[in-house]
């Protein structure tokens, strides 16, 4: 009986995760343009995010973190439309600080714990957190601090399921996030190798706001002086349909763990 209910309950989250997201590929059809998209990104976005989507464009190596990586369709379908569009008009910045018009839910920016925990418990950390990716060590004073701090968010296994990630309880696995990106799935690769140490220790001192305020760190600039809501949607339905769900069809799994 209970397993019955448990299969139902998960078949209601696949069912509702699969409408949400189609959904969201209608609206993005009807509001913007492939031919478009496709000019905008091979004109602008291609510098730091790449032709192909895999975020490594002539410029990849200028921006600390390094862009986005938007063949990675698992990380990529947490992300709605709308926050997407937020982010390339008004910046990643404005969304995190809530000053976007009429946005309907607040972000959870990734908080600053230099108040709670010395440097060297930090480099400890980023140690620790390197190991889901990479395998190795992880010392079972960082796995209490880790599962105190972090695992609410990240989860305890580093796969950005924890249960405060998402307004509904529990959080699903794969969850679409609402107003923001969930935190980072910390067990991937692909975007772990995004961030180096000096990024990482200033995240998670500062937190991410104070990492772009004070620490100068780069994250996705503004483009509503250059583009019209019309060219944002049509680009990002650009990279929806060439670089997400291609790969989602394939299951797209970063590179095994050595
Ligand atoms: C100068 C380099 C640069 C250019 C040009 C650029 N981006 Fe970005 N973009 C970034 C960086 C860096 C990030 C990662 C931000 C972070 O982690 O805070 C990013 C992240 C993103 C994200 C994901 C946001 C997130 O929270 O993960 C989207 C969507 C995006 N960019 C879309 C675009 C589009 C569309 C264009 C073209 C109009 C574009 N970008 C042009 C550097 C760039
Ligand atoms: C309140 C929720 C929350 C808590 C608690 C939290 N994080 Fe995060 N974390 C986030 C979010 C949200 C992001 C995604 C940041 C983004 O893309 O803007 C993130 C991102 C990250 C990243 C990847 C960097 C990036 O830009 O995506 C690392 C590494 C990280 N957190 C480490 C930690 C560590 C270590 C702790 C505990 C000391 C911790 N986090 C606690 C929410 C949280």
């Amino acid at each position: 009986m209970l397993t019955k209910l448990m299969m139902i309950l998960c078949g209601a989250v696949i069912v509702s995760l699969l409408v949400e997201t189609s959904a969201q590929a209608q609206m993005v059809a009807k509001k913007g343009d492939l031919a478009t998209g496709k000019n905008v990104y091979n004109e602008i976005c291609f510098a730091c995010h790449g032709e192909k989507g895999d975020g490594k464009g002539p410029s990849w190596f200028n921006t600390k973190p390094s862009p986005q990586v938007f063949i990675n369709s698992v990380y990529m379908s947490r992300l709605t439309d709308e926050y997407m569009f937020n982010v390339v008009k008004y910046g990643k910045l404005a969304v995190l600080n809530g000053q976007i018009p009429d946005k309907k839910l607040p972000a959870l920016a990734m908080p600053a714990f230099g108040a709670v925990l010395e440097d060297q418990q930090i480099r400890d950390l980023i140690k620790f957190e390197r190991a889901f990716s990479q395998g190795g060590p992880q010392s079972a004073e960082m796995r209490e601090i880790f599962n105190d701090a972090c695992a609410v968010c990240h989860g305890k296994s580093g796969r950005g399921d924890g249960e405060r990630a998402h307004t509904k309880q529990p959080a699903p696995k794969y969850f679409v996030s609402e107003g923001q990106p969930s935190p980072m799935n910390l067990t991937d690769p692909q975007l772990m190798a995004r961030f180096n140490d000096d990024f990482l220790f200033s995240l998670i001192k500062t937190g991410k706001i104070g990492g772009i305020m004070e620490d100068k760190f780069d994250t996705m600039q503004p483009f509503g002086q250059v583009l019209s809501d019309k060219e944002i949607w049509s680009v990002i339905r650009y990279i929806r349909e060439t670089f997400v769900n291609p790969n989602k069809e394939k299951g797209y799994v970063a590179q095994k763990k050595k």
